[in-house]
């Protein structure tokens, strides 16, 4: 069962981390099951299963609530909670409050925060208040209004640089890791090398000290891969299967058969 002190200690090169988000109570026992190290009830929630748009409109209490069914079905892993977008920018108090309430009702055991110089000083009073914060750096879907797009970042040297200075700000404000998205793996490479806390990268390349993926990517659910995503099964098409083949029993009468009712022996009711 890794703790949050066991994530930050890890200096393992042979044995990567494993971090998968998970939203549902099957889908985080499967994972757990399978040994990953961390669960994120990532607000990507928000476009893989809410049917929005973007991550923006997810809201604290969709996230308590995913991460309450999340955290009941898992034994081992870190599970670790999004704070969604404008939950945590405007004033820290309750910032502080409202990342409280994923440790305290819905029993994660850190946050994680899209990060940037705004959150430096956040982090280090949630961490003062026994909140354990994972950074996260790179593409940061939460601005996507100010960026204009999802693209990789961090490709040029002004935003090359200013990753690691938030990496290292982060990691002295006491982040226990750091994600990092969506970045050129060399970028990834130097922010990891720079600083002692790990680094799980997704879409950042080999040289980070974990992989991270979106469950619904990993599972082929949806209709959209991201290019540095690897599909590993095709769920939606077992799961159009098993529709039609119910639709088709329905209507021909081979539903349901014997052994899916029973007949009552009361008088007058054959
Ligand atoms: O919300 C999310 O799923 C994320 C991913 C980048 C892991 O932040």
């Amino acid at each position: 069962m890794p703790t949050v002190a066991d994530i930050r200690s890890h200096d393992d090169a042979d044995r990567p981390l494993t971090f998968l988000t998970a939203y549902d109570a099957p889908t985080a026992a499967a994972v757990d099951d399978a040994g990953v190290d961390m669960i994120l009830v990532g607000d990507s929630v928000g476009n893989t299963m809410l049917g929005y748009d973007s991550t923006l409109p997810v809201t604290v209490e969709e996230i308590l609530s995913h991460t309450g069914a999340v955290t009941r079905a898992t034994e081992d892993a870190l599970v670790i909670a999004d704070m969604p977008f404008m939950s945590y920018g405007a004033d820290p108090n309750d910032a502080i409050e409202t990342a409280g309430r994923m440790l305290k009702e819905a029993g994660a055991q850190a946050v994680k925060h899209e990060s940037g110089p705004n959150t430096i000083e956040l982090t280090k009073r949630l961490v003062q208040n026994g909140i354990p914060v994972m950074a996260h750096l790179g593409l940061s879907p939460q601005k996507v209004n100010e960026t204009g797009d999802l693209t990789r970042r961090a490709t040029e040297s002004d935003e090359a640089d200013e990753i690691l200075e938030l990496a290292k700000a982060h990691e002295a404000a006491g982040a226990f890791a750091l994600l990092l998205e969506h970045i050129p793996a060399n970028v990834a490479k130097h922010v990891t090398d720079a600083i002692d806390i790990p680094t799980i990268g997704i879409g950042a390349g080999p040289k980070v000290s974990g992989q991270g993926l979106i469950i619904t990517d990993v599972l082929g659910v949806g209709d959209w891969v991201p290019p540095f995503a690897k599909q590993y099964a095709d769920v939606q098409s077992e799961m159009e299967a098993g529709i039609e083949a119910y639709m088709e029993d329905v209507k021909s009468g081979s539903f349901p058969a014997e052994d899916h009712y029973v007949q009552a022996e009361i008088d007058g009711w054959e």
